[in-house]
């Protein structure tokens, strides 16, 4: 179904993130036929371009980020042709009267903060001083949002002193992976799992996000930042808030946000020794850490492990195990809920130990996979096996839907939609720093070092043992 009518502005037009993920998003909808005739985007940076020489840019991008589209000559001029560009400096008050004249004054009209967050106060500022700010006005900002409680807080305030709430689309883009939508429509789009969904039943839960790339390209902010800023506080807690969080009555902004709101602040802070951080020792697929920041004493982690608790009456006495890293032997998002074993086995101790396990692959094959046991076909006796029973999306659903659409395609379509449900609410990344902040606040008092572990592998070996402590084992990228 096409939107409405829309002028979308990207301020820093001409960075990274709009290059590589926001314009090939927004490409890719435009072939899906989800544009209405007369939409725009107007790229806005310091950078001096004529319009054309932007959509040449523009041109360039898109034949590396959405290549089977590009191909399409007739699809990417006409989308090119819906490209336009100012140079505008956000810290300077010229040019801002171009920008006025060329969005109209009664549709939609975003202004996409693809900046630097040191900027968007000024940007905020700017943008109802030239007055530009319609009542269809939405803001659009990345992460990170903050650096601690302290600093989100100023930024939301910031913020809200030109906006309200409703106009402020904070992203974080796991929320627009596919198969996080999914997590949420199969639990609560089925029977089946929503009475199980409890401490009673499940013995515990892991959130795996690990990742094969390093940080190559973003040395400055990963070394100020470290993986429970980068991606703990976010994209984990996410996910985190999505498995725990009670049905809302509706799938409508509030009703989603009050409850994932509730997980956050019901997480009981945790025990330094319930946590293990890891810092990337040089290996065949690279230099190490502190090499590749060019800063030898770097404290930085780019692993972290931990066990969490959600002290509320679903989940008390269910631990939540998270970890995420870089650099490590494979690129894999999973999120397992790992059911207790059947009270009683009737088949004797011999048939050994079974659980379910439902487990949510975010990335790479997305799909869902619920682990069961059955007996193993044959007269050989009552032997018992795990099958998995395989919810695989692009089996299921048809060649057409095996490539999942890019989390930013569904993102920036519901920005111009008007629906925040996938957008974090200033409430909740102040209670997700809140709870972060004295995990950090004990790191730096304790002069906390990370272990190291090498490239390319599972992480530190501390990590199995903060589970093996428990009698548990991760599943998946396991030695
Ligand atoms: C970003 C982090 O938010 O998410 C990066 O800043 C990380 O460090 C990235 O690599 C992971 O996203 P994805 O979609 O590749 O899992």
């Amino acid at each position: 179904i096409p939107v409405d009518p829309f002028d979308l502005v990207i301020f820093g037009g001409t960075g990274d993130l709009a290059q590589r993920k926001i314009l090939p998003a927004l490409f890719r909808r435009f072939c899906a036929g989800q544009w209405p005739d007369d939409a725009q985007i107007i790229g806005a940076a310091r950078a001096e371009y004529t319009p054309d020489a932007f959509r040449e840019v523009v041109a360039e991008s898109l034949r590396s980020h959405a290549p089977a589209q590009s191909r399409n000559a007739d699809a990417l001029n006409t989308f090119l042709q819906r490209v336009d560009y100012v140079p505008l400096d956000a810290l300077s008050d010229t040019a801002w009267d171009r920008l006025a004249a060329k969005l109209a004054d009664d549709r939609v009209r975003a202004f996409y903060f693809s900046v630097g967050p040191q900027l968007f106060g000024q940007l905020a500022e700017r943008i109802k001083h030239h007055d530009l700010a319609t009542p269809k006005t939405r803001i659009v900002v990345e992460k990170p949002f903050g650096h601690d409680l302290e600093s989100a807080r100023a930024l939301n305030a910031t913020l809200a002193a030109h906006f309200s709430e409703g106009q402020i689309y904070r992203i974080d883009h796991y929320l627009g992976k596919e198969t996080v939508q999914n997590l949420m429509a199969v639990r609560f789009g089925n029977m089946l799992f929503e009475p199980l969904w409890n401490s009673q039943y499940v013995d515990h839960i892991q959130i795996t996000v690990a990742e094969s790339v390093g940080i190559d390209g973003r040395e400055e902010y990963y070394d100020r930042a470290g993986a429970m800023r980068d991606m703990m506080q976010n994209h984990l807690m996410q996910l985190l808030c999505l498995i725990a969080m009670e049905p809302p009555a509706k799938f409508d902004p509030d009703a989603v946000r009050d409850e994932k709101l509730k997980v956050i602040r019901a997480l009981d802070p945790v025990e330094p020794h319930h946590i293990v951080r890891g810092q990337f020792d040089a290996g065949p697929s690279g230099a190490g850490y502190r090499d590749t920041v060019g800063n030898p004493r770097s404290t930085t982690e780019s692993y972290v492990a931990l066990r969490a608790h959600v002290s509320n009456w679903r989940w008390a006495g269910t631990p939540f195990y998270l970890r995420t890293g870089k650099r490590l032997i494979e690129r894999s998002s999973v999120i397992n809920v790992m059911f207790k074993d059947a009270p009683h086995s009737i088949f004797g101790a011999d048939a050994g130990r079974h659980a379910n396990v439902l487990s949510i692959r975010l990335q790479p094959n997305e799909g869902i996979t619920l682990k069961v046991t059955i007996k193993e076909p044959g007269p050989g006796g009552m032997r018992l096996v795990d099958v998995p029973l395989d919810m695989s999306f692009a089996e299921a659903l048809g060649s057409e839907n095996q490539d999942p659409p890019d989390a930013y395609e569904r993102l920036v379509m519901d920005v111009i939609r008007g629906n925040q449900t996938l957008f974090m609410r200033g409430d909740e990344v102040e209670a997700a720093w809140a709870w972060t902040d004295p995990i950090i606040a004990g790191w730096q008092a304790r002069g906390d070092v990370p272990k190291p572990y090498d490239s390319g592998s599972t992480g530190p070996g501390d990590a199995e043992l903060l589970m093996k402590r428990d009698g548990r084992r991760w599943q998946g990228i396991n030695p």
